[in-house]
């Protein structure tokens, strides 16, 4: 059975207890709604899981910082793991069940599967990142079928991981309902992200030049503008706002992700760029 007494809600450490438990929400007819995370949660992350109890009557929220996602050079030791407020927060939005396994439980010794999507997984993040959407997906599809809920809520702040999401549930055939979330921000408009506590206060001031470079670049491609050189002139701003590297900053194809000139159908506008050793990604619908 699921587990409380060290924290404020109902913990599943093994598959076979997550298992028992929405066994038992779907026996009684319950429609089960699920948030993954890697944790050190947000406001960003508290919005899904809103999302996800507005359209079920029961919420697991996922903890899991996933090895298989981080490149050899990136922050998985260092990323933040504050699993006990976590899990007061998730208990105060009223959330169900915490599913936080260990390593060894989700890639017990042995495991050599892995899912990799194709195509949208090309470009952007996953020449940046490389390996990267595989951890994702793999980790994606297996939290899937663990908790095999009807409706998963994935924000739009990982843009090309929500096109990701989507094309695995297709192509697997996932009886899962994928909703995207809004991005929620700070303030003065930078993305929340739990890689935000990296920053220094000097970059952090640096760093709300992200969203204000995206929509400056935004509102002038709506109006139907050539991408080339407002795109050259948003690269030039970040780096002038001190940015150390725009990794890309490209308008691209709201489904497909391929490279646009202009913004003459459903479009995304999305950047990555790097602060010291932290980069920061965002993008905005145009
Ligand atoms: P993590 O970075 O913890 O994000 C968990 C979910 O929260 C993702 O769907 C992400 O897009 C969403 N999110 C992050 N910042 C947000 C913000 N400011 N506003 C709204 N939603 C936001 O993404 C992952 O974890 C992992 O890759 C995971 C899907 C859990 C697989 O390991």
């Amino acid at each position: 059975m699921p587990e409380t007494a060290t924290l404020p809600l109902p913990v599943a450490r093994s598959v076979a207890d997550l298992r028992r438990t929405v066994q038992a929400w779907r026996a009684a007819g319950l429609r089960i709604g699920f948030v993954p995370t890697m944790g050190a949660l947000h406001a960003g992350h508290l919005s899904l899981v809103e999302m996800a109890g507005a359209r079920a009557d029961r919420v697991v929220v996922s903890i899991f910082v996933n090895p298989t996602q981080f490149g050899p050079n990136e922050d998985f030791t260092k990323y933040p793991r504050q699993e006990s407020s976590d899990a007061a927060r998730l208990a105060a939005f009223g959330v169900d069940l915490l599913y936080a396994p260990q390593v060894e439980e989700m890639y017990p010794a042995g495991a050599s599967t892995v899912v990799s999507v194709g195509k949208v997984t090309d470009r952007l993040e996953g020449v940046y990142r490389p390996g990267h959407f595989d951890g994702v997906a793999t980790v994606v599809a297996k939290l899937l079928n663990q908790v095999q809920p009807h409706v998963a809520v994935f924000g739009e702040k990982d843009y090309q991981q929500l096109l990701v999401v989507r094309r695995l549930v297709a192509d697997l055939d996932i009886d899962t309902d994928i909703v995207p979330g809004p991005t929620v921000r700070e303030a003065d408009g930078l993305a929340m992200s739990s890689r935000n506590a990296y920053l220094s206060d000097d970059d952090r001031a640096v760093a709300a030049s992200l969203p204000s470079v995206l929509n400056f670049v935004a509102t002038q491609l709506r109006t139907g503008a050539e991408a080339g050189p407002l795109l050259e002139a948003g690269r030039n701003r970040l780096l002038k706002a001190g940015f150390a590297e725009v990794q890309y900053l490209d308008l691209a194809d709201a489904t497909t992700l391929a490279p646009i000139e202009k913004a003459d159908r459903p479009a995304r506008l999305l950047v990555a760029a790097r602060l010291g050793n932290t980069r920061l990604i965002d993008n905005v619908a145009v």
